[in-house]
């Protein structure tokens, strides 16, 4: 099925991503020919770094999307009883980033137990995540009214629809965790400037924790990690027409302790030459020199709390799992 079949009440917000080739040309020239060279996470995530990142999150290594799908479905029915606490009124579950909702079900399930009619929102900038987000989610509880919404949240916050009852805004993965700390803020913020007060905001967020456990979640032994950084290169190969031999990149994970957040890059492997035709760009890569490609904080209870006071929010309960590596955070929006 298509999201174009399915009911949607944001059209206007609707984009149709023209400018993907132009923004990826901008990057590649804004990124490449500074010190240190840096790319932007975004870029690792085309259709082949979409499928390694699905492939990182089975790993065994990579703790964060189980741990998560764990405490969801321990605690589902006392989340959502905690987020329907105040108020009787209908409920639209709105998921910032929603990707495949493969971890969502669980919470729409708790909540179409709560009731009646309960309205979905995935937000993604991938229309073919969101066919499959609608696919599952429509399979899985037919009664669920879905709304998709393509939209890149980051660039252009949402703007809702008024709705006469809670909603529950959830953005869960981590994914806040591969942004700045000003940039998380101003996410959060632009979500907080389309809720009213009292809505609800769940929060997935990886936490701090042992340097060998998190090292080994972002390098793990099959390489797929190091498959989907190196996927960056061959893609300005396909997209750009640039001309980088990948055997003479390998990846890099680091903790950056001081930041509080895993750092993964690519270092060339020896004095290289590489033109990318696309962006008409030539960069010299000596022995060593890495490209910065992606942040993943890792935070702590406290840093969480900063985090949704600053950006329009307050605190009202928490769910870990056993070992205390990842926290749920549920908050109102004051
Ligand atoms: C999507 N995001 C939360 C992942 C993370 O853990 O930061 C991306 C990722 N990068 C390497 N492995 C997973």
């Amino acid at each position: 099925m298509n999201i174009a079949s399915y009911s949607n009440s944001f059209g206007a917000e609707n984009h149709s991503f023209l400018g993907a080739r132009a923004a990826l040309i901008h990057e590649v020239q804004r990124g490449l020919l500074k010190r240190p060279r840096s790319l932007v996470p975004w870029m690792l995530y085309d259709a082949e770094g979409s499928r390694l990142f699905e492939r990182i999150t089975a790993l065994p290594e990579y703790y964060p999307t189980r741990t998560e799908r764990e405490i969801f479905a321990e605690s589902a029915n006392e989340i959502v009883a905690a987020v329907c606490s105040r108020n009787p009124a209908p409920v639209r579950l709105l998921e910032l980033g929603a990707g495949t909702a493969a971890k969502t079900g669980i919470l729409l399930d708790a909540l179409s137990r709560l009731r009646k009619r309960v309205v979905y929102i995935p937000v993604d900038v991938s229309p073919d995540a969101l066919d499959a987000a609608c696919d599952s989610i429509a399979c899985l509880l037919p009664h669920v009214q879905l709304q998709p919404l393509v939209a890149n949240y980051v660039t252009h916050p949402p703007r809702l629809g008024s709705f006469n009852g809670t909603t529950f805004a959830i953005y869960i993965g981590s994914s806040i965790g591969n942004f700045s700390p000003e940039e998380a803020r101003t996410i959060l913020r632009n979500l907080r400037s389309q809720l009213r007060a009292g809505d609800a905001l769940l929060l997935g967020t990886d936490l701090v924790k042992d340097e060998a456990t998190l090292l080994r979640a972002y390098d793990d032994r099959q390489g797929v990690t190091a498959a989907f950084n190196l996927n960056l290169l061959h893609r300005l190969n396909r997209e750009l027409f640039a001309n980088f031999d990948t055997t003479c990149f390998r990846h890099l994970a680091r903790w950056n302790c001081a930041e509080s957040r895993i750092e993964m890059h690519l270092e060339s492997t020896r004095d290289q030459h590489v033109f990318i035709a696309g962006a008409q760009l030539g960069i010299h890569f000596e022995a060593s020199e890495t490209i910065h490609t992606e942040n993943s904080y890792k935070f702590t209870h406290a840093r969480i709390y900063t985090l949704l006071e600053d950006s329009g929010f307050c605190f009202q309960e928490v769910w870990t799992d056993r070992r205390e590596w990842y926290a749920v955070t549920l908050a109102r929006a004051t």
